[in-house]
């Protein structure tokens, strides 16, 4: 997965010229605190302009391709449904809000929510490269989330990694605010460890229980049936430029960003025979697959004897909905 190219080219001019050495050095930091965990009351992980930039640099590839995986399977699963409003919450540098024209490039009108100025700046500047009119045009509000503040309803509401940055006992009053601005989709995206998909799961367990459908990546609105040690999440593979690979300190020319997330609704989608909730292991003689289903986790194994069934699962990659004639 690759950023769009106005993005790329937004991006790389706003690094031309930093000397990589001293981004990496303020990565490092920053990563440390992410690290860390959720800062001490008053605490912020991001903290400077070049915090904001080092943000970009080294994580908004990721997470834009964490998010759009997401969109994608929101797209997937509500293929009439055209946002014409976004919200982005803790917008950041407005990461998802261009994942979000990239999967929905009819959208109309963006408000950011940041409390952070250096992220604002930074998120304008590269608005200003985007070619599609919502984007640029984007409201920018200054807001301090965990304190009181109101909006206006939006047809897709984004909370892309902010959660784990939010007091803990401010989460379920937040997720309801989120929840009661939602006109169509609230989506909900976390890093894909065990405590960004108890945030998750906590918010999912939150809204059913006033009357959300789940639109992904569950295919169904029963409590999780994940086990207590295990934990839903999900891997899209992104493509690092040669300045992220110093910044990284890695060779390879990609990483997998792991994220949980879920979609939620007061519309009900088609109902889907199952979700493929760990990468398929292709073998010779068969595939294993494991699959979230609305009567619980199963695992399953497909010989090559079973040519047509086999052809079917060797497809399936993580993340796939079960194909509707598939048995
Ligand atoms: C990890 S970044 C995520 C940015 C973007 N959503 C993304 O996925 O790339 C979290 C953002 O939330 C903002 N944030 C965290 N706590 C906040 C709060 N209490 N009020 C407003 N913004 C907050 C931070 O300033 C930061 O820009």
């Amino acid at each position: 997965m690759e950023l769009p190219p106005e993005l790329r080219v937004a991006l790389d001019e706003e690094l031309q010229g930093l000397p990589a050495k001293k981004l990496a050095a303020v990565a490092a930091d920053l990563s440390q605190r992410y690290r860390g965990g959720a800062p001490v009351s008053g605490g912020k992980f991001v903290q400077s302009p070049a915090d904001a930039t080092a943000y970009a640099a080294f994580r908004l590839p990721a997470t834009f391709g964490a998010i759009f995986s997401a969109f994608e399977r929101v797209r997937e699963r509500l293929p009439e449904w055209e946002p014409r409003s976004l919200a982005d919450v803790g917008a950041g540098p407005g990461t998802a809000s261009w994942a979000a024209c990239t999967v929905w490039p009819d959208l109309q009108s963006i408000t950011f929510f940041e409390r952070d100025q250096g992220m604002i700046a930074l998120g304008q500047r590269l608005a200003a490269h985007a070619e599609m009119p919502a984007l640029a045009a984007a409201t920018w509000r200054n807001v301090e989330l965990a304190g009181a503040w109101e909006s206006a309803p939006h047809d897709l509401v984004v909370a892309a990694y902010l959660l784990g940055e939010l007091p803990e006992t401010t989460l379920q009053g937040f997720i309801q605010r989120l929840w009661a601005m939602t006109g169509g989709v609230l989506v909900l995206i976390e890093p894909g460890t065990p405590s960004g998909f108890a945030r998750i799961r906590g918010a999912r367990e939150h809204l059913l229980a006033g009357g959300a459908h789940v639109i992904a990546p569950c295919p169904h609105n029963a409590p999780c049936p994940m086990a207590a040690d295990n934990w839903c999440h999900f891997s899209q593979r992104v493509a690092r430029s040669r300045l992220h690979r110093q910044i990284k300190g890695g060779e390879l020319s990609y990483e997998d960003e792991k994220f949980s997330y879920v979609a939620l609704s007061r519309m009900q989608a088609a109902p889907v025979r199952g979700r493929i909730i760990r990468h398929p292991h292709i073998q010779k003689g068969h595939a294993d697959l494991e699959i979230c289903t609305p009567e619980g986790l199963t695992k399953i194994s497909v010989t090559r004897r079973d040519k047509a069934r086999f052809r079917l699962a060797r497809d399936l990659r993580w993340g796939d909905v079960l194909p509707e004639d598939s048995d």
